[in-house]
Parts: C-alpha cells; structure tokens; sequence
C-alpha cells in the first residue's frame, strides 16, 4: 500500500502527450503560493473564467495570485450549470475578449469545476485561432479527471460534448484547499471519477481507495492529497499513450456509456454526472461479470465501494431498450455498435461489443 504524502506537500505530475507537456499541480494552498504562478505565458492581460458560485469563494485568490504577473486582469463570471454549457454562454467569452481588444498573448484561467474547464477551454482553443489557458480546477471531478488531458468543448441539444476541441493547457493548479467549500453531493461525484482509476488501471489504488473511503468524505487532506495524485498520474499517463482517443483513453469512460444513458434518459440535472458514473461503473461491472470477465464478487465490492462514496447504485427504471437506444448516441458507438469499457482483470480494461440481450440484463440486475 502505498504511503500516505504529508497534506501539505506539493507535488507534480507531468502530462507529456509529444506535441504538448505541461505541469499539474497539487496541494494545499496553492492559491495563495506564489510560485504556482511563475513561468506562464507571458501576456499584458489574463482573463479568469469562472462562475458566479465559485467567484466571491475563490476568485479574489486567484486575481491576487495573477496581480504581479499580467498588468490586467479581467473577470468573467457566468451563470452556473450544466445547463449553460451551450453555444450562448460561450459567445459570452468570446463577446468579454473583444470587449477587452484581448489579443492572441491573452491567457484565460479557468476557475471552477468541469463545466467552467470544458468550456473555458474550447474558447481558448477557438479564440483567434489559440491563446494558452490555465486550468483552476474547484471541484474534485475537475482535479482528478476533466482538467487533466485536453478535452474541451459544450454541450448540443441532441448530445452532451458534442462540439469541441482537444486543446491542452498549459498548466493544472489544483489547490486542495477549493475543495473545503464544495458541497458533499459534488464531493462524492468526484470520487467516481477517483474510484473507476482503480478497476481500470490500477488494483492496489482500489485497495486504497476501499481502506480511505471515510477519510476521503471526511475531507481528509492528506487522503485527497494522494486520491488527486494517483488519479492524476493515471490520467497523464492514459493521454500520454493516447492523447486524441485512437483507442486506450477510451478505457477512461469506464461507466460512462451507461451513465450517459442515465443523464439523457432523465434529463440532464438530475442526477449529477458522477452519480450517474458512479452507478454505470457498477453496471458496467455486471457486464463484465456477465461477458465471464470477472467473478461475480467483483460486482458487489465495486458496489459496495461505490454505496460507501456516497453515490447511487440502482438506476432508473427506464426499461432496458430505452437504455440500448440512448447508448447508441455515445461517441464510443461506430456505425450504431456500442462498445463498452469493461474489466478484464483488476487494473486491466479493454473495450468490447456485448449482445443486446447481455447488455440489458446487466441494467435490469441493477435498476431500482
Ligand atoms: P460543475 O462544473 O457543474 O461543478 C459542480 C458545482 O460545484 C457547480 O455548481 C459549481 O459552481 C460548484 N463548485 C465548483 N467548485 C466549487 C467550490 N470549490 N466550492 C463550492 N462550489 C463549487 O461540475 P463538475 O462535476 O466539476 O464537472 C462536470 C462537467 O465536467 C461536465 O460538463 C462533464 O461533461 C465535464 N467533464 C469533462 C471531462 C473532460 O475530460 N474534459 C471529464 C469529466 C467530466
Ligand atoms: N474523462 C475522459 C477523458 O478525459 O478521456
């Protein structure tokens, strides 16, 4: 098992996908660490991109933090939700760097969880053509998954994600300390996105993860300090080998096919993205189970692993075939066959076809 880093340790992982690479950033205080903030992109003005929620809690941070290095520093705080990942609230970037004759050495610091990232992102891979961008992820989602590796982009009424770009950034900062104002709901689908690392790429973290459940609800520094490490090493060794999803980063959407379906079938809000992760993990795991890639066993421990996060494991009641017809829209889908993410060893995951008759009574075995 490994030893647990002291809380206020900072520690580095580096990303290096051959055409870019670049530093994330983790501990406790970061924010106000000055040298987090050396060695970036040279320019007269930074603009932050946050929301209007994480704004008043950690915006003034971050403008000091910037104050000694760009000569203005601009704030753009837009409405939260996942509902305003859309075309209009990013027009709104767009609109703020012309109002502000931002040039093409403008660098934009995204301060908020995935949604602020995803689409902080894809304007600074849109506007003119590129300007560097920082990620500031807020939420444990964010620091463990969504600000590491590059995907950026909103949301089509007919797909989630479903415009963007691969666009890297040049640096993560992920101060620990953001993660104390978070609501517990959030927190615990943040820890969806830590606990799918486990069966994917790594058993012992699994390990670790069972052994640390509680210290990591209870916000434990020194437990999320190593959570965002080992996820964060995971995930850039993961965009390293494969930086645009040819095929291994896929296994980085263990659960999600499933989870889509449970986010589309009730209505994006409802259920947070990690919960419906959390409980697609846990059918995916079924699946696995029912492909006679995993014991039995290893559903009711990633089950009970998931429970213990604080995450749903029975989904909705949609009826199998409504699940089958909204899975087919997945990116992972070619020419309308879906393949899943499944286990074939702990620590090891490959994708796979399944027949549909597979597929349906691994939903059915855990819908509520
Ligand atoms: P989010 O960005 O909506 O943040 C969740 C909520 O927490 C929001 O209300 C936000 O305002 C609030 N918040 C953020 N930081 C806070 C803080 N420190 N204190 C108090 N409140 C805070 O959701 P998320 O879970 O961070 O991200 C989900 C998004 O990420 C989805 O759009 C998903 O598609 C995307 N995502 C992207 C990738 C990727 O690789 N790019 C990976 C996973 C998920
Ligand atoms: N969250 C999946 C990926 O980054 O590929």
């Amino acid at each position: 098992m490994p030893t647990r880093p002291a809380a206020s340790a900072r520690q580095r992982v580096t990303v290096d996908t051959g055409a870019s690479r670049y530093d994330i950033l983790i501990g406790a205080g970061l924010l106000a660490d000055a040298s987090a903030w050396q060695g970036l992109p040279a320019a007269a003005q930074a603009l932050v991109v946050t929301n209007t929620t994480v704004d008043p809690l950690h915006g003034a941070a971050l403008r000091h933090a910037l104050a000694p290095h760009y000569a203005r520093v601009g704030t753009l705080a837009l409405p939260d939700g996942e509902a305003h990942k859309d075309w209009p609230t990013l027009n709104l970037v767009f609109d703020r760097l012309l109002a502000d004759a931002c040039d093409r050495r403008t660098v934009l610091f995204a301060l908020g969880g995935g949604v602020v990232g995803d689409m902080t992102g894809f304007a600074a891979a849109s506007y003119m053509r590129g300007v560097p961008f920082v990620q500031v992820p807020t939420t444990l989602l964010a620091q463990v998954d969504s600000s590491v590796g590059g995907k950026t982009g909103i949301n089509h009424p007919a797909g989630k994600n479903m415009i963007g770009a691969f666009y890297q950034p040049r640096r993560v900062v992920c101060d620990l300390d953001t993660l104390s104002t978070l609501p517990a709901r959030e927190l615990s689908a943040g820890l969806a996105e830590v606990i799918k690392y486990g069966p994917i790429a790594d058993a012992a973290f699994l390990d670790w993860i069972e052994a640390h459940l509680d210290d990591l609800r209870a916000r434990d520094p020194a437990a999320l300090a190593h959570a965002v490490r080992r996820s964060c090493e995971i995930k850039a060794e993961v965009v390293g080998a494969d930086e645009r999803e040819g095929g291994l980063r896929a296994i980085l959407n263990f659960g999600h096919t499933f989870g889509h379906a449970i986010e589309a079938g009730l209505g994006y809000g409802e259920w947070l993205h990690g919960e419906a992760v959390g409980c697609g993990m846990v059918m995916a795991a079924e699946l696995s189970a029912r492909l006679g890639l995993m014991p039995a066993a290893f559903v009711g421990r990633l089950a009970r692993i998931v429970e213990r996060a604080g995450l749903p494991v029975r989904g909705p009641r949609l009826g199998a075939a409504r699940y089958l017809e909204l899975m087919r829209v997945d990116k992972k889908a070619e020419s309308g066959q879906i393949r899943f993410v499944v286990i074939e060893a702990l620590g090891r995951a490959a994708l796979r076809p399944a027949d549909d008759a597979t597929v349906a009574r691994a939903i059915e075995a855990h819908c509520a």
